[in-house]
């Protein structure tokens, strides 16, 4: 089989050239992962996809980990989430933006950061499409890096940041608040939606990825917290704030972002070790199923800040 790879916008490649129901040759899955090294952001075409063979696919990219949530993942196949728009669910998930009433809004995060363990990688297959809406983005931290100046990476080398879990956007530092209300059911806390709570954890603000060792910048908006001891890399507090600030400006820059409109057949394989994502969100109402299957990591990137 021959591969076929062509740039999607900005970051992520769009890789098309082989049929997911026939079984893959080493060369070709090895051409795959190498791929995923290379970019980070894979998107897969028009494939005739049952959860099975989603399944058996993500198994090229490394073992599959179960979901933390057990109640969202399927009794027949528990390697499966399912990201479904649900009246019943959605009413904890809506929120107001400048007025409007969105279901499933998220800011960038990385999958699993508050562990301090992010897995290696996801994989998204669209069942059910939006009608309209429902994006999702992607965004290459390792790009990212690349494009800031020499202080300021000589600066990253330095430092590390935190991480604080929260249920309430408004309560996150670095999100962009502006018109912002919650929902009448937006969770005040973990355990109102029976989530285990997580204890803050910190970051370098640079690492190197453990398989491609590429610079990836470790600033990311969702639960962004503070600047470790900002003083030992010669920061006063305002300084850290203001430099926190200015790198999630620099992350939300389009030239690092790819965003995806879902159509039937779609899949996107993201590195989780190395791009963000979020999500749009939808009318209420809009129907949109997603299956994921997620690639575990034995990396651990983070560490719990002991108090
Ligand atoms: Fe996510």
């Amino acid at each position: 089989m021959t591969l076929h790879v062509k740039p999607l916008a900005n970051v992520g490649v769009e890789v098309s050239g082989f049929d997911i129901n026939r079984e893959l040759d080493p060369a070709t899955r090895d051409a795959l992962v190498r791929l995923w090294d290379e970019h980070a952001i894979l998107l897969f075409r028009g494939q005739d996809i049952t959860p099975e063979k989603q399944i058996a696919f993500s198994r090229h990219f490394g073992p599959l980990e179960l979901h933390p949530l057990k109640t969202t993942t399927s009794a027949e196949y528990p390697e499966l989430f399912t990201l479904a728009n649900d009246p019943e669910k959605d009413k904890y998930n809506v929120a107001f933006y400048h007025g409007q009433e969105i279901v499933g809004r998220l800011d960038w995060h990385i999958d699993l950061h508050y562990t301090g363990k992010p897995n290696r990688g996801a994989l998204l297959r669209a069942v059910v499409c939006a009608s309209e809406d429902g994006m999702t983005g992607f965004g290459d931290l390792a790009k990212a890096w690349d494009a800031l100046d020499a202080e300021t990476q000589a600066l990253l080398q330095k430092i590390e940041v935190t991480y604080a879990f929260s249920m309430q956007r408004r309560h996150m530092r670095y999100v962009n608040v502006d018109g912002y209300e919650p929902g009448p059911f937006s969770p005040k806390k973990p355990a109102d939606i029976r989530f285990p709570d997580f204890p803050e954890v910190a970051y370098p603000a640079v690492h190197t990825h453990p398989v491609s060792g590429r610079k990836v910048l470790g600033i990311v908006e969702q639960f962004l917290e503070r600047v470790v001891a900002p003083q030992r890399a010669g920061l006063c507090n305002d300084e850290a704030v203001e430099l926190l600030e200015r790198l999630v400006a620099h992350t939300r820059k389009p030239e690092f972002h790819y965003f995806h409109q879902w159509q039937p057949g779609d899949m996107v394989l993201w590195d989780n070790w190395r791009a963000m994502h979020c999500a749009t969100g939808t009318a209420p109402g809009v129907k949109r199923v997603i299956h994921r299957t997620t690639i575990m990591g034995d990396a651990t990137l983070g560490r719990v800040v002991e108090v």
